[in-house]
Order: C-alpha cells, then structure tokens, then sequence
C-alpha cells in the first residue's frame, strides 16, 4: 500500500519534496520520488504534507477530580508553590484519583485521548504518581495498560511513585517505601517501562531522586526526571550524572546545566503550556540549550494542576514563541527527539523500517502546523 503525491515529507529528519511512502506490515517499507502509478488502495496525499504520528512524550492524563479553585487562587496571586506548601496541589489530585474507580478513570481518560489523536497524536506517556500508595500506583498503572488497548494510540506508561510526599509519611521513610515496595511490585507486573521522581524543594530532593532512580535503573526500568522548574535545585546536574533518558521542565536550568545535559546526553522535554499556565517569568531557553548540544523534545504535561490542556501542537508553536526554537526543531521536538525522549526510535520517524504512523496535514505547507493558531492541522491521523 501506498501513500502517494505527497507534497513535502517530513521523515523526522529531512523534508523530501513530491515523495511516495510504501507501507508492509504496518512499517515504513520504501520512499520514492518518481510519479506514482496507484493501485485502488493506495492514498492521494493531494500535493500536501505527511508527518510522522506525534509523540507527546510528557503527560499526567489519568486523573481524576478539578483544581480549577487553585487556578482562580493564582489568578489572584498566589503561587503553585504556595499551593503546594499548604496541603493542595498534587494532594487534591490524589485524593480524588484515590477515590474514583478504574472504570472512573478510564472514562475520563478516553475523551482525552480522542481528542490528542485528532490532533495527530499517535504515541503518548502517561505517568502515574496520582496515587502515591502502593495499590493506588498499581491501579492507575492497571488503567494505562486497559487504555492502551481501548483507542489507537499507544500509551508508553511511567512510574511516577515519587511525585508528592503522601500527608500519611514522612519523607525518608516514603522513599524507602518507593524503592522496597513499589519499584518492586510494578516491576512484577511489567506494567511501566520507566521511573521518574519529580526533584523540587517541597517535593523530593536530589539525594531522594538518586536513590529512588538508581534503584529503578538497577530493576531495568529506564529512568527520567521533572528538574529546575520552580526553582533551581539542582535536579539536570542528578540528570547528567546518572545519565537519564530525559530531564524535563527546566526553566531554571543554566548554561552549565545544559551543557553538562548535552555531555550526558540527556533529552530535554521542555513544557510550554506549563510555564504559561502558571504564568511563570522564567522560561526554559530552548535556545540555550539546542546551542549547548541538547535535543530537545516538546510535551504537553497534560495535568489539572500546572497544564489543563491536551494540545500538543500549542505547546510546540508555545516552544517557539517562548522558547526560541526554530519551527523545524519544533516540529523534530514533537517526532523524532520526543521519541528519544522514551528511549525509542521506531516511532516519531518515517524512515525505512520505522512504524507507519503519520499526519496528513491539510496544508501543502508545512509551517502552517505552527503559524495557523485557530484550526486543527491534521487532515488525517493515520496509524497502520
Ligand atoms: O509536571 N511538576 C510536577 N508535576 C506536574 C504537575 C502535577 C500537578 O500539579 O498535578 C508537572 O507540572
Ligand atoms: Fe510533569
């Protein structure tokens, strides 16, 4: 089968003009760009342009309950650290999360993602870290797996055990609680793939994130990190050291956090609506760090707290605006680099051998996927 008279190609790494993309078995077979003879299955792209599927490799998606009252209390002028300190925040999230059922979460999480794969997303991470008990972990893990198999994308799931301390414990013993209990029980049931802490003042500290994460990295899960976003505290440089897939946030991330991220090779998963949401003035410099060496992928960080928004393509034309990427490392951080961001590079690419997952957009431009705020760009998501 073929996708033919594509007008610009975007592989994830190169733009090819007037192509042909062959797909067998659901893989990206040949690329060509002759005229194409077509055969009744094959599809007219119509001269415009084909993506790969987009990853949005940074999100918190299953949850339940509002924090809408903490966004009218910042709009007021109190901080989300501030919210945090006193008890709301992630807590309100859990309770809530703690409280709703599997099926609860399922159906709240469903119209989320049809509304993402509308938008061409075809692979998306979702965290746990709603839960912060060993039973509710498992079972917000349990609704990740049952939702991979309920809608087309693909659900790449996180362990996110350490993402608040629980008003139950206090913080050490949580810790230990994490590696001894939880690593291990989600491990048994091979329901995440990864591990990340979130490392903040009043949250867990660089010394909780190198235990935790050395401990997942030992268990065979690939580890990731939340660092500098509200304040510097030195979680890229925890990043670098123990060379995580992925440091994310970064607004406060300096010069030599960046270049000891790029040494380390570390991807950056900047998030946009995040920074915009909280009305922060720091901003993460996807500049400063695309000129340190870093690749740096884009995410929506989907949550009621920081990010009530599912728009991936918002957070990527955020990336440029606030960030000072260019609209083609906007586009590889939405593809290829957030790929690399979970560790995989069969997806978020349409090259020779790579899964067949794209966007038919409806512009023969492919710019206007970042200049045009006001429609949706994708014509078509098309996962094969
Ligand atoms: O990535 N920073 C920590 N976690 C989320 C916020 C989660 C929440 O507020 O519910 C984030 O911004
Ligand atoms: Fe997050």
């Amino acid at each position: 089968m073929w996708l033919y008279n594509i007008g610009t190609l975007f592989t994830g790494n190169r733009f090819l003009e007037n192509a042909n993309l062959q797909v067998e078995n659901g893989l990206v077979k040949l690329i060509t760009q002759d005229i194409h003879q077509p055969n009744q299955n094959d599809i007219d792209c119509g001269g415009k342009v084909l993506t790969p599927g987009f990853v949005d490799c940074h999100t918190h998606l299953v949850f339940s309950g509002s924090r809408a009252h903490e966004f009218e209390l910042r709009a007021k002028g109190a901080s989300y650290a501030q919210i945090m300190r006193v008890g709301g925040g992630i807590r309100n999230t859990v309770r809530a999360t703690r409280n709703s059922s599997k099926q609860e979460l399922i159906d709240l999480a469903m119209p989320r993602l049809a509304r993402m794969h509308a938008r061409g997303v075809s692979t998306v991470e979702v965290k746990s870290g709603y839960g912060l008990s060993l039973d509710s972990e498992l079972k917000m893990l349990e609704v990740i797996a049952e939702l991979n198999k309920l809608q087309p994308a693909e659900l790449v799931a996180t362990f996110l055990g350490a993402h608040a301390i629980p008003p139950e414990y206090e913080a050490d013993t949580y810790v230990q609680h994490v590696i001894k209990d939880m690593l291990p029980a989600v491990k048994a049931q091979g329901i995440a793939t990864a591990c990340d802490v979130f490392v903040e003042q009043g949250a867990f500290s660089v010394n909780h994130g190198r235990q935790i994460l050395t401990a997942a990295a030992r268990m065979g899960f690939k580890t990731r990190l939340h660092a500098e976003q509200l304040s510097h505290s030195d979680g890229a440089i925890l990043a670098a050291e123990l060379e995580t897939l992925s440091a994310s946030h970064l607004e406060y991330a300096t010069r030599e956090d960046a270049v000891a991220l790029a040494d380390a090779g570390v991807i950056a998963e900047l998030l946009p609506v995040a920074q915009e949401y909280l009305g922060m003035k720091q901003l993460a410099s996807g500049r400063m760090l695309t000129d340190a060496g870093v690749k740096v992928a884009i995410a929506t960080d989907f949550n009621p707290g920081s990010a009530m928004c599912d728009n991936l393509l918002l957070a990527a034309q955020l990336g440029i605006t606030r960030c000072g990427l260019t609209c083609e490392e906007a586009l590889l951080g939405i593809t290829n680099y957030g790929a690399l961001a979970l560790g995989r590079s069969d997806i978020g690419s349409l090259e020779v051998g790579a899964r067949a997952r794209c966007n038919l957009m409806s512009s023969a431009n492919w710019v206007d996927m970042f200049y045009d705020w006001s429609v949706n760009p994708v014509e078509k998501a098309l996962i094969f």
